[in-house]
């Protein structure tokens, strides 16, 4: 198990905070598209932009046990990958991917994690607030997709912390 690390900087609370601010009934996808997120723009692609050799397949273990296979593009983050192809795992994604929720931790098998690229401090500080944490957990926003990675298989863990909920339920039980 890794180890916690303890205390997040100023900025990273002011950020969690900036997300207490209830968006309900929306998923993501719909959020990024009212936002102009840029990485909906897989979703506009019209057939045949992408040639088949551009492509990687990646296989999601839901919270359920069903498998969902898609395929995403290099360079892609995995979070974009659900997002692009409305994958139905519930929850994933909510701070979309700006490293504040951990709703989009994956659970990888040891030899792909061990090919992943370094993690950085920010993600490690997420990751410890994730439930079902384990030795080969990252978030799915902060881990791009490579020709290397076609075929890849990752769990989504059978709990999700959404931070924000936490911090509304917190609000609310002050009131
Ligand atoms: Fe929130 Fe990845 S989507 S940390």
């Amino acid at each position: 198990m890794r180890p916690l690390r303890r205390g997040l900087s100023a900025s990273r609370i002011r950020l969690l905070l900036l997300w207490a601010v209830p968006e309900q009934h929306q998923s993501p996808a719909e959020r990024w598209a009212e936002r102009g997120f840029s990485s909906t723009q897989g979703l506009q692609d019209g057939p045949g932009e992408s040639s088949s050799e551009d492509q990687v397949t990646v296989h999601f273990i839901n919270r359920d046990g069903e498998r969902l296979t898609t395929t995403a593009k290099e360079g892609q983050s995995l979070l974009e990958v659900v997002v692009n192809h409305n994958l139905a795992i519930d929850g994933f994604g909510a701070c979309e991917g700006t490293l504040a929720c951990s709703t989009c931790h994956l659970i990888f098998d040891k030899e792909a994690f061990q090919k992943l690229d370094a993690i950085s401090d920010e993600e490690l500080d997420m990751l410890d607030l994730a439930y079902g944490l384990t030795d080969t957990s990252r978030l799915g926003c902060q881990v791009c997709v490579k020709k290397s990675m076609d075929g890849l298989t990752v769990r989504v863990p059978m709990d999700v912390s959404d931070m924000r909920k936490q911090l509304e339920v917190g609000k609310q039980s002050k009131q």
